[in-house]
């Protein structure tokens, strides 16, 4: 078994043990805008608290544990993602910062593999995260970190006086900020599709070159939402669940993003380390 596995386990026990985060309100600039809008008064906005003990216990990455097995698997799964998106790796292309953590199917382990992909970016040293709940469907990032009453995404893209920076949330991890789903749309695959999501996610990939942007997305196979969100994308990392998805079905999964986006696999839930199971060396799908 592996610690990535055991660790899932001690999570599943530990899951209703207790909240990994609480919101407190205090004054503070906008955390987008900050350079930006330094004239105007500071006004009261959330900060998610991580509680890292109990983030911990539900076998998330922390920053006490960054010498374990389980920390340098994620080393070794995010390092291809981040040599991308610095330009550095032989297939960063468009908006390469963006990069959304996909399935076929619902609970192969997106939302695990996004946050704990976040915290480990987070603990880089000149690499900063923003991690966005893109499953508008099923939001559970944001209720994981407590952020269900907070506007996020579906209301930037419903509102013009709702600004990415009125959306974004500081932690107390100085280099990882999140941003919750917003509320539930019954058009949302309509407005991921729209002109503005593109216009934000440009905003997102320019605004701060130093900033990796994670997209915790819905399933491929039971959304629509999720091929539409990743037309804006740089990059797209798979999650499959070992022994469960069928071939076939992550092959029509995979067929419904546009072929000439970057596509890593993650093989979840397997018995050998997750070192081993990702395709670390990124392959064009189609190309
Ligand atoms: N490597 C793993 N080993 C054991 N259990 C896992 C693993 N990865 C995820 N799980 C469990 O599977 C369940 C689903 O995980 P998660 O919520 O991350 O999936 P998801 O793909 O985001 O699901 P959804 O499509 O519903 O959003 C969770 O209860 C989690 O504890
Ligand atoms: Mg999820």
């Amino acid at each position: 078994m592996s610690s990535i596995e055991r660790l899932m386990e001690r999570m599943n026990k530990n899951a209703k043990q207790g909240d990994i985060a609480k919101v407190k309100r205090s004054p503070q600039r906008d955390t987008e805008e900050e350079i930006d809008k330094t004239e105007r008064a500071p006004k009261e906005r959330p900060v998610c608290h991580l509680d890292l003990a109990e983030l911990e216990k539900q076998g998330f990455l922390t920053p006490s544990i960054a010498r374990s097995k389980v920390a340098e698997e994620y080393r070794m799964l995010k390092r291809p993602l981040l040599m991308n998106a610095q330009g550095k790796g032989g297939d960063s292309g468009k908006w390469a910062n963006l990069i959304m953590i996909a399935s076929s199917l619902p609970g192969e382990g997106k939302t695990f593999t996004t946050l704990n992909l976040a915290l480990s970016i987070a603990m880089e040293r000149d690499t900063t995260v923003l991690v966005i709940d893109s499953d508008v469907v099923k939001p559970s990032l944001t209720q994981l970190l407590g952020l269900q009453n907070e506007p996020g995404l579906i209301d930037v893209l419903l509102d013009d006086n709702v600004e990415l920076g009125d959306v974004i949330i500081s932690t107390d991890m100085p280099k990882l900020s999140v941003m919750p789903a917003g509320k539930i749309h019954s058009n949302s695959t309509e407005l991921l599709a729209s002109e503005k999501m593109e216009r934000i996610a440009g905003e997102l990939s320019n605004r701060y070159s130093d900033r990796i942007v994670l997209f915790d997305a819905p399933p491929l196979m039971a959304t629509t939402e999720a091929s539409v969100l990743a037309h804006n994308m740089g990059q797209i990392l798979m999650v499959v669940e070992t022994g469960k998805t069928p071939q076939h079905v992550v092959q029509e999964a995979i067929a419904k993003i546009d072929e000439r986006k970057v596509i890593g696999m993650l093989l979840n839930k397997s018995r050998g380390s997750l070192s081993n199971d990702y395709y670390g060396s990124y392959y064009g799908y189609g190309q």
